[in-house]
């Protein structure tokens, strides 16, 4: 039986939204405009490696006192962005896929660049689906580097060709593929084009394909 590993932000809920707002209010702390296309390239990737970024493109420089106090602001704004967030942010078809890991045993590993998965999977009440969590707090590297899936396949004591990833970013397909594991794509199909399969939603999988990337006979 194959492993499933999922991401969080906009694979099981939707704070990929939130990640944006408060992005794009700290873009304009230095004058600079985040568009929707260059959201797209931040997600999947750690809180730090965002700013980065979205200083490159503003070509704008800036030390690392003046970037620690950027990048607090961007949290503090999330969570309370987050904060009245509740079950019905939860993705369409996440909550049967998930009982459909329990009910069929299938090993299932949570895999996020963020800092705040833990305090989200238990906000929602989700925490009790996973059988392991590789969030934020546990990695060096940015997706698209595979350490966040193969420290996930490690976790659930299986090898890297065994897992099914889920993702909604074009870094974490990048991660996966590079880890050797299968990879969904959830969302848009051209941003995911490298994916082996690719869904607008999660809740379009039905059980029979659920069946045959579990590899349950
Ligand atoms: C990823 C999101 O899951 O986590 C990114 O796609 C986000 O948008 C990253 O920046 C880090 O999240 P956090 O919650 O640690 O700031
Ligand atoms: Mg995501």
């Amino acid at each position: 039986m194959k492993a499933f590993i999922f991401d969080l932000d906009g694979v099981l809920v939707d704070t990929a939204k939130y990640h944006y707002i408060a992005w794009k209010t700290i873009g304009t702390s230095f004058n600079f405009n985040l568009t929707e296309t260059q959201n797209e390239r931040l997600k999947g990737i750690s809180r730090t490696d965002s700013l980065d970024l979205m200083l490159e493109w503003a070509e704008t420089g800036m030390n690392l006192e003046e970037k620690k106090v950027l990048l607090r602001q961007k949290n503090e704004h999330y969570l309370e962005l987050i904060q009245e967030m509740d079950r019905t942010e939860i993705l369409p078809g996440v909550l049967t896929i998930l009982d459909f890991t329990k009910k069929n045993k299938v090993p299932v590993s949570l895999g996020s660049a963020s800092k705040n998965a833990q305090l989200i999977l238990k906000k929602l009440g989700l925490l009790c689906y996973f059988d392991n969590i590789v969030d934020g707090t546990h990695l060096t590297h940015s997706k698209p580097n595979p350490e966040v899936f193969l420290l996930g396949a490690k976790n659930l004591n299986t090898h890297a060709n065994q897992c099914v990833v889920f993702e909604d970013a074009a870094a974490g397909i990048a991660a996966a593929k590079a880890a050797q594991m299968v990879t969904v794509g959830v969302g848009d199909a051209k941003e995911l084009a490298a994916a082996d399969y690719i869904f607008d939603s999660l809740e379009s999988i039905d059980s029979n394909l659920l069946q045959t990337l579990a590899a349950i006979s």
